[in-house]
């Protein structure tokens, strides 16, 4: 087979190390891609939005395959245009697209198939007197999210009706997030523990993929402002196989059962953000594509070809396919440029790579000048480790980390430590 992936993050390097390591792989390419899925693939300077020469590549190359890293080329209708190409793509269209493109649509979507979430109301531009006097009677704090994508930046948690109201008038006003924030949700605030399930469908069959937790905010002990994510932990502890159990019963199932009676064919990734509030899981999102760096701690797990599996999704054949998760834990620990999530340089020289061994070194936002390794973006290397224990294997991703260098590099210590008692 031949594949072509879109993205250029440490989740496509992840997607990209592990598709290579297939023996039906002939190909692989990855547009954009990073100094890292370069090794084991072949990076091609495509643009996402032009969807003409995505396809002109594709025939050219007879791609079999095209696997959608990122949310945007799916939110934007690119599986769509190159399944009317009859081109094979591991990402759902358009529609199935708004569970993550669209807060309001989700939502409606969990409220309708009986899928517990935080009890909320949305509102749109024309609405902002509604919304202000639903925030006044509402109970603090109140969260308050833009409905469209805001690249993980649309949820505020307002200790205030004060703020509260500020944030719903510059989103509604579009000044927040453009028309992002022109449909805002307002929902009740959860307090829990969160974990992050992958399911992989073919639209009919699922799959469950190992659980993850990520740690978004830039701070040791999880304060400062939200990032990307700063590591990754998989499995998480808690979720063994009776909660999970139950999650697929109470939450994978009816989505699935929910896709299927919406008429939405889905053929991809389904990322759902779980909060656990006294035991019980309550969708906080859904995503429509991997998590980064999720994917990074996920996908090492997995001992089963994954292209067996996307060729099972593609056919519709998933519940033929075998899955086989590695026991161990995988950990991830995120190197990134000094100063991110705010402003960053670029172009820092990164070394100490060649001295690491038994890890394995994700690019995220990397590129070769002049044949020199570079920083090339906020989240620079994820650096992920296998171990008995969540101990253990932060322990090597932090030795292995200690080794790298570029100015200005910053990670957080403390990843997966929550976890530990
Ligand atoms: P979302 O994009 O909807 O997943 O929200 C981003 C983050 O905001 C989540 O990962 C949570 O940490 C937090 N969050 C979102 N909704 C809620 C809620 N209802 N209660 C508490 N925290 C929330
Ligand atoms: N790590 C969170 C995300 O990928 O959305």
């Amino acid at each position: 087979m031949k594949i072509l992936i879109l993205g250029s993050g440490g989740r496509e390097h992840a997607l990209a190390w592990k598709v290579a390591q297939s023996p039906r792989c002939e190909a692989l390419y990855i547009a954009p891609g990073n100094a890292g899925t370069n090794q084991v693939g072949t990076n091609v300077a495509l643009d996402h939005t032009d969807f003409d020469a995505l396809h002109a590549f594709i025939s050219s190359e007879s791609i079999d395959l095209v696997i959608v890293g990122p949310e945007q080329p799916l939110v934007d209708g690119v599986a769509d245009f190159l399944r009317s190409k009859d081109v094979a793509v591991i990402g759902p269209g358009k529609v199935g697209a708004q569970l993550e493109g669209s807060k309001d649509f989700s939502k409606a979507f969990m409220k309708r198939h009986g899928i517990p979430t935080a009890a909320y109301a949305s509102f749109t531009t024309d609405q902002q007197a509604e919304a202000l006097s639903y925030i006044q009677q509402h109970s603090l704090p109140i969260v308050v999210k833009a409905s469209g994508l805001a690249a993980g930046k649309g949820v505020l948690i307002c200790e205030t009706h004060a703020e509260a109201a500020t944030a719903v008038k510059t989103m509604l006003s579009g000044e927040a997030f453009g028309s992002a924030g022109q449909t805002v949700v307002i929902e009740a605030y959860l307090d829990g523990i969160e974990i992050s399930i992958f399911v992989l469908t073919d639209g009919q069959n699922y799959k469950l993929l190992p659980s993850a937790k990520d740690y978004k905010r830039i701070g040791e002990g999880d304060t400062g402002l939200n990032t990307g994510g700063m590591g990754a932990v998989s499995p998480v502890p808690f979720a063994d196989d009776s909660f999970l159990a139950v999650v697929e019963d109470e939450i994978v199932e009816p989505t699935m059962k929910g896709l299927i009676a919406d008429g939405i064919d889905y053929q991809g990734f389904i990322f759902i953000g779980l909060m656990v509030v006294k035991g019980k899981a309550y969708v906080l999102e859904y995503n429509v594509r991997m998590g980064d760096p999720e994917t990074e701690v996920v996908i090492p797990r997995i001992e089963s070809d994954l292209l067996d599996l996307f060729e099972g999704v593609v056919k519709g054949k998933l519940a033929e396919k075998k899955l086989d998760i590695s026991p161990k834990t995988c950990t991830t620990v995120m190197l990134v440029s000094g100063g991110y999530p705010q402003a960053y340089e670029k172009g820092k020289r990164i070394s100490g790579l060649e001295d690491i061994e038994d890890a394995i070194v994700f690019h995220a936002g990397t590129r070769l000048e002049k044949g020199i390794l570079v920083t090339n973006g906020g989240r620079v290397l994820a650096i992920s480790c296998e171990g008995e224990t969540i101990e253990h294997a932060i322990h090597q991703c932090l030795t292995k980390a200690s080794f790298v260098d570029f100015e200005g590099i910053y990670y957080r210590t403390d990843i997966g430590k929550d976890l530990l008692t």
